[in-house]
């Protein structure tokens, strides 16, 4: 039995059993993760990570951090919250620092900060546009030197919980095959985002299901804000990869088939720097009005670095650089590159408060998987690296006052293992004759053409549908590989089958949403609607797994509602 177990070993698991170590030090602590840990996708973050050290503008300052988050959310977040997470900024930042992080700097030694979108002060720190990578690198090898044990590519199966609290879950060795229940008093949930149901529009790496949070509605907890998905204004056109926010933080300028700065139009005062739902949107309005640029991969915009010059670009964007040449065969150093809008974050998940604390006693939530509700409707870019090193380590912190409290549960490892056991040969079942492929592109496709950037009732509706449709055809899937090393084929479909839970989630939360807020904007409700929906969205399965809405009020307390413009 451990006493703290974390799921997940991306920068929030990793800063999590790092804390949990640090102040638990007679606990036994361990890091279950599906990958091994230097692979999570923590490492695809390009940008930088926010934080107000005022090393570029004097006068900037934790309350303006907060406010340009609490604005950027479009007045959803919940104020105690992203209150909490600017506070925190530099004091995490410091301390990665001191880890090891190696920061890009200003000529005078401190930690270099350039200006990223939605933000009013230049403040994301940054390791040239390779930051995720090397923080989760830090991480990890501070986490090797503090001796914290981890099980990696280990599957995440399920939950187990009994009255009220988990005691432990059930994974699946993915070098054989073997499921295994591991019990624990607290788990703290650090397993990332499902921006990947979007399959060939998304900016995720392959295995950012939403694994934690497909448990954790199967386990009867709440979702919070499922409907509120981020489309990052610059995916390379043909593969839909990152490219950072950095690149237009640099000077980087978006251009239609006119040789126009058509952000000009949208948001005057910061042009390519607007928050990235608002920059999302106008790039599809510019395709829409015929003003993009075709090609066999699809429409898509330009977005021209060619006037940086080659010192700068090769020092501080050389990994967009690499990309582009990889994955369109254009150095922008000479050309333009060919970008269009790609699903890339949830703001939404497992519904917890600023302490990480669950509504299941034992379990905290921390990351992309989890919704404290820092970024409300709309994350700013260099938030999310510090989200999960700011709740990564308050999770951590909590559990040093909680673990006394929580009283190691028996745990019924047969039943538990047995059920998940049943559960994988359902899908060798001969009757079984459903594609994963087919099923995953058509889920992929219908949440881009019907719940995308733009949404309005008839498409929602046909969305809702199909992924009912899906989820009913997946109960007939069929795993055609029968080998018990490494079966990817496995994997992935329990991998589909947590995005389609979650699909469902995301659709009939969007349909339901009579308003636009942030990265929802329905076309039949143009206007944010605070008298009706200022408030969150939570999704349960019922008993029969189907999904039930209700909500929650946003905590507010600094900044009143106010209209947003840039
Ligand atoms: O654009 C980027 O570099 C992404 C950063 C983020 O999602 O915070």
């Amino acid at each position: 039995m451990y006493d703290i177990l974390i799921v997940g070993a991306g920068g929030g698991g990793l800063y999590a059993a790092m804390e949990a170590i640090h102040k638990n030090p007679q606990a036994k602590i361990a890091v279950v993760s599906k990958v091994y840990p230097p692979r999570s996708h923590t490492s695809a973050a390009q940008g930088g990570v926010n934080a107000a050290l005022a090393n570029k503008h004097k006068d900037d300052t934790i309350e303006l951090h907060t406010f340009d988050t609490i604005k950027g959310s479009d007045y959803l977040a919940d104020q105690d919250a992203a209150a909490y997470l600017c506070e925190m900024a530099p004091k995490v930042v410091r301390e990665l620092e001191n880890l090891g992080a190696p920061f890009s700097r200003f000529p005078d030694g401190s930690i270099a900060q350039r200006p990223f979108g939605g933000a009013n002060r230049h403040r994301c720190c940054y390791c040239a546009d390779k930051t995720g990578h090397t923080i989760l690198q830090t991480l990890y090898e501070q986490a090797l030197r503090m001796g914290v044990e981890f099980y990696n590519e280990y599957f995440l199966l399920s939950l187990e919980h009994q009255d009220g609290a988990c005691n432990g879950v059930v994974v699946m060795s993915q070098r054989n095959s073997k499921v295994m229940a591991i019990p624990a008093k607290a788990i703290i949930m650090a397993t990332g985002g499902y921006a990947k149901m979007y399959w060939h529009k998304s900016s995720n790496a392959a295995g950012l299901s939403g694994d934690g949070q497909g448990v954790a509605l199967r386990a009867g907890i709440g979702l919070k804000d499922m409907e509120f998905v981020q489309f990052h204004p610059t995916g390379l056109r043909k593969s839909g990869l990152l490219v950072s926010e950095a690149a237009r933080g640099e000077g980087g300028y978006l251009i239609n088939n006119k040789g126009e700065r058509f952000m000009s139009n949208y948001a005057p005062e910061k042009m390519e720097l607007g928050p990235r739902d608002l920059v999302s949107r106008s790039i599809e309005m510019e395709i829409r009005h015929g003003r993009g640029f075709e090609s066999a991969a699809g429409s898509f915009i330009k977005l021209d670095l060619t006037h940086l010059g080659k010192d700068l670009i090769m020092a501080r964007l050389p990994q967009i650089r690499e990309l582009a040449i990889d994955f369109e065969g254009v150095d922008p150093i000479k050309e333009p590159i060919p970008i269009r809008p790609t699903a890339h974050y949830s703001m939404g998940g497992i519904d917890c408060d600023v302490s990480t604390r669950t509504e299941m006693k034992g379990l905290y939530a921390v990351g992309e998987c989890a919704a404290p509700s820092v970024h409300g409707a709309n994350r700013l870019g260099g938030n999310s690296l510090l989200e999960i090193l700011v709740f990564g380590k308050r999770a951590g912190l909590e559990l040093q006052n909680d673990l006394p409290t929580l009283k190691p549960r028996s745990m019924n490892e047969r039943v538990a293992v047995e059920r998940q056991e049943r559960r994988l040969a359902q899908f060798y079942q001969p009757d079984h004759h459903e594609r994963l492929d087919v099923l995953r592109n058509e889920m992929g496709k219908t949440l881009g053409e019907n719940v995308g950037i733009y949404r309005e009732k008839k498409n929602l509706s046909k969305g809702v549908e199909e992924i009912a449709a899906l989820r009913e055809r997946f109960k007939k899937i069929k795993v055609h590989d029968n080998s018990r090393v490494f079966n990817t084929n496995l994997q992935q479909v329990l991998e589909l089958q947590n995005m389609l839970d979650l699909a469902a989630c995301v659709s009939q939360g969007a349909l339901a949403r009579e308003e636009s807020r942030g990265g929802h904007s329905r076309e039949d409700f143009p206007k944010r609607d605070d008298a009706n929906w200022h408030k969150h969205t939570i999704a349960k399965f019922n008993a029969q797994g189907e999904v039930e809405l209700s909500h929650k009020p946003v905590t507010m307390g600094l900044y009143p509602l106010e209209e947003r413009t840039y």
